[in-house]
């Protein structure tokens, strides 16, 4: 359960400042106390590589990690993150050096449409960080809350796992 600060939520005029780290670095936006993480990632700092489809917690296009944990960023609401660390899709490679993830889909054909995959890799990034060696099953629970349209779950299931085998 994500926690306010007190002192970093000071309402003005029905607007919250919010300050937070996101992709490492300090982030602040200025939100009425009903916005979404997603809609403040998306409209208030310009990321937006975490997907708004369902809107509603369901498919898991908008998952971003809050303090290393997978979480529905369109369920979160963005003043209960104000102190805490935010990586989203944009925050995977390091510089032009992309995540062994990234490799891996792009290696097992793991997307088609690609709107599921900012989703699919927060949660199996989320996945890697607690768990470096994970089995099929580990990686199949992982992207369980992850929907894709197109049916690229095969190609998913396997740049997980080599992922995870080139990073432990
Ligand atoms: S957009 Fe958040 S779960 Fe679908
Ligand atoms: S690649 Fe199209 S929805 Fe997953």
């Amino acid at each position: 359960m994500c926690t306010v600060p007190k002192e970093a939520a000071r309402p003005l005029r029905g607007l919250v400042d919010v300050e937070l780290t996101v992709n490492g670095g300090p982030a602040a936006v200025r939100v009425p106390v009903h916005r979404t993480l997603l809609d403040a990632l998306r409209d208030g700092l310009g990321l937006t590589g975490a997907k708004r489809a369902c809107n509603e917690g369901t498919c898991g296009a908008c998952t971003v990690l809050l303090d290393g944990v997978a979480v529905y960023s369109c369920m979160t609401l963005a003043v209960r993150c104000a102190g805490r660390s935010v990586e989203t899709v944009e925050g995977l490679a390091r510089g032009r050096d992309l995540h062994p993830l990234q490799l891996a889909f792009i290696e097992h054909d793991a997307f088609q449409c690609g709107y599921c995959t900012s989703g699919q890799l927060m949660s199996l990034a989320g996945l890697l960080r607690r768990n470096p060696a994970p089995s099929e099953a580990d990686v199949r629970e992982a992207v369980s809350g992850n929907l894709c349209r197109c049916g690229a779950y095969e190609g998913i299931i396997k740049a997980g796992l080599a992922a995870a085998a080139k990073s432990s």
